[in-house]
């Protein structure tokens, strides 16, 4: 309530300001509408507490609301393996396993994960101890251009506990088959 409340007055905040810079714009003439207005944004930016734990790593962070996971994990924890290719959904560079499962990082806000149990491609395995996944794909030279290799791999590593949970997918011939069968059992550490 007193958070709701906050958001509010912050909105009212971030009229007043907008109309203010643009006032001054419009006065001065030094400044553009478009300056103002990210003026005027940039002093009120909501923000947020959220937890969750990165490769077995508690992370407590506190930032913008409108940060995506991809953007959490490469700008605020310099996790770079997460790939940011298309930043729509399309791609899947910047696939993460989220308690055991596969998302697009870039289509999830990180406010949306406090408590999850996140695995980057840093999380599979190391240089010196590849993920058995990691290790199929140097063998097979699986790369491609390389970019979007970590997303492939996270996905990868998900696609087999789906196959193994019983989890119908698109060449699936029927897809009510497994349906008793779909509970994903993850174990949390
Ligand atoms: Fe392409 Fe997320 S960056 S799906």
């Amino acid at each position: 309530m007193e958070d709701s409340n906050k958001l509010n007055l912050t909105r009212r905040e971030m009229i007043v300001g907008t109309a203010a810079a643009v006032t001054i714009t419009l006065a001065a003439g030094t400044i553009n509408n478009v300056e103002a207005l990210a003026i005027a944004k940039a002093e009120i930016v909501p923000s947020a507490k959220v937890s969750f734990t990165v490769n077995g790593k508690i992370q407590q962070l506190h930032m913008d609301t409108r940060t995506t996971l991809l953007d959490t994990l490469r700008e605020h924890l310099q996790l770079t393996g997460t790939k940011k290719g298309c930043d729509h959904g399309q791609c899947g560079a910047c696939t993460v396993l989220v308690n055991g499962r596969r998302i697009n990082s870039c289509l999830s806000l990180a406010l949306q994960h406090e408590g999850d149990h996140i695995v980057t491609i840093e999380g599979l395995g190391t240089p010196d101890s590849l993920h058995p996944m990691q290790a199929a794909f140097v063998k097979h030279d699986g790369y491609q251009c390389g970019y979007c290799t970590p997303g492939q791999i996270c996905s990868a590593v998900a696609v087999l506990q789906e196959i193994k949970a019983g989890i119908p997918s698109h060449v699936s011939a029927d897809l009510t088959v497994h349906q008793n069968l779909v509970i994903w059992k993850y174990e949390r550490e």
